[in-house]
């Protein structure tokens, strides 16, 4: 079958402001397999899917490269658009997520429909001896039975195949509805917030997996066009050949201090991959960009800053990093800003030499972005970001401000204006 014949409804999703909604993930909840999983780091298919159209036009057909692929927005919009791609993630429930939504096609939905039903005739509420205080939190006895209860019965039904990881997926999705507290990733969890009210386990199983059965249904046959999703490092991009990618369409984490290993904390606890927060730092964030402070406590920023790939950003950064390391004695906190920084443009100068080596010359890099000032100290990240890749051996850049950011809110901690956009780098 060709791959065009498999992508009935992406590329028909209304065309209104697809550039403005670049960056939110919202509008996904609307399209097929996109919507299988609340990513609230992710970004637009649509906006993807135009960008990849856009290219295909211009100069034929691109293989394409996500190197931090989230929830799989940029792989599932190539593989419905009927063009290769390779992506990276290091986050292991993320990319176990993704890997599961590239894998739902209507070839195996009959048997994922026989297989959903049955788990659920035949999972039988089990009390979790001494669970992980957070579950206690998060759910009341019951719920908490009823959910280990579908967990046991998938792991039981488990074959070897897609039909495990998707029925997988299927669970993992539900498990913040099913709570009556605060579990929205953006807030990570606020046990003493309620919410107005709280889905049942086996309803919301049910529910899930009628959402999946439809849209595999939508989709139809699998393409046949090679998608691979690694779980492999942005920085080093391993396993992607040399001058194999014509366009890279990705959004790192922003320096920001959003944690991707806290916002995952529930599914990662439930899994029994953690057990408390201190788990979060060997299983997770070890793992990912440094872009938040809890990552820094066991990092010397100094000998980073002295690292030959920030030599272009070095000047200003050091002045950064000195303002900031001021600045933290004068907060209760003593947030490790300061390091973060270096670490992080560190670590995205890397990705840049990774990205030259396997970029073709001709290539092209979008990087969906936002700045950020940490203890109010502006970080210009598109603008560092761009520099660096000129560093790496890319030709040009230019960054296209979408949104503006941190003017409204109340609450905010400092009065910076921020910005968010694509920043565009030509190979
Ligand atoms: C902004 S999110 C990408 C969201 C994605 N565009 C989507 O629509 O779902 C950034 C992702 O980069 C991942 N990440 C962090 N460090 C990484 C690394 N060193 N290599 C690959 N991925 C990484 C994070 O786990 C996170 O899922």
């Amino acid at each position: 079958m060709p791959a065009a014949s498999a992508q009935p409804r992406l590329f028909t999703a209304p065309a209104v402001s697809r550039l403005d909604n670049a960056m939110v993930f919202t509008p996904n909840m609307s399209l097929p397999v996109h919507r299988w999983f609340r990513y609230s780091a992710g970004f637009s298919a649509a906006w993807v899917a135009d960008v990849i159209e856009e290219r295909e036009r211009r100069l034929g057909p691109p293989n394409v490269l996500d190197p931090f692929v989230g929830s799989g927005t940029t792989l599932i919009a190539s593989q419905q658009g009927g063009m290769p791609s390779v992506g990276l993630e290091t986050h292991s429930l993320i990319a176990r997520i993704a890997g599961a939504k590239l894998s739902g096609w209507a070839d195996i939905v009959d048997e994922f429909d026989e297989r959903g039903a049955s788990i659920l005739a035949s999972a039988k509420p089990r009390e979790w001896p001494d669970p992980p205080a957070l579950m206690m939190k998060i759910y009341p006895p019951e719920t908490l039975s009823a959910l280990c209860g579908l967990r046991d019965a998938i792991e039981a039904d488990r074959r070897g195949d897609d039909v495990d990881e998707l029925l997988w997926l299927a669970l993992v999705a539900i498990l913040r509805v099913c709570s009556p507290v605060g579990t929205a990733q953006w807030q990570y969890v606020l046990p003493n917030k309620k919410k107005a009210s709280a889905a049942d386990p086996c309803s919301a199983f049910s529910t899930q997996l009628a959402v999946m059965a439809s849209d595999m249904r939508d989709v139809g046959a699998r393409p046949d066009v090679p998608t691979t999703l690694l779980q492999s490092d942005a920085r080093t991009v391993e396993g992607v050949p040399q001058g194999w990618v014509d366009l890279v369409v990705t959004s790192p984490p922003y320096p920001n201090n959003y944690d991707y290993a806290d916002a995952t904390r529930i599914e990662l606890t439930f899994l029994g991959d953690v057990e408390r927060w201190g788990d979060l730092q060997d299983a997770v964030r070890s793992h990912l960009m440094r872009s938040c402070s809890q990552h820094m406590v066991r990092y010397d920023a100094e000998p980073i800053l002295e690292s030959v790939e920030l030599a272009p950003i070095r000047d200003e950064l050091r002045t950064v990093y000195g303002r900031l390391a001021e600045e933290r004695e004068t907060h209760g906190g003593k947030k490790n800003y300061h390091a973060m920084v270096v670490a992080y443009f560190h670590d995205l100068a890397r990705c840049w030499h990774s990205l030259r080596r396997v970029c073709a010359d001709d290539s092209e890099a979008l990087f969906v972005i936002g700045d950020s000032a940490p203890y109010g100290v502006y970080l210009p990240v598109d603008r560092w970001l761009g520099e660096l890749a000129l560093a790496a051996g890319f030709r040009s850049f230019d960054f296209t401000k979408l949104r503006d950011r941190n003017i409204k809110w109340k609450n905010r901690k400092h009065r910076v204006p921020l910005h968010e956009g694509i920043l565009r780098v030509r190979g």
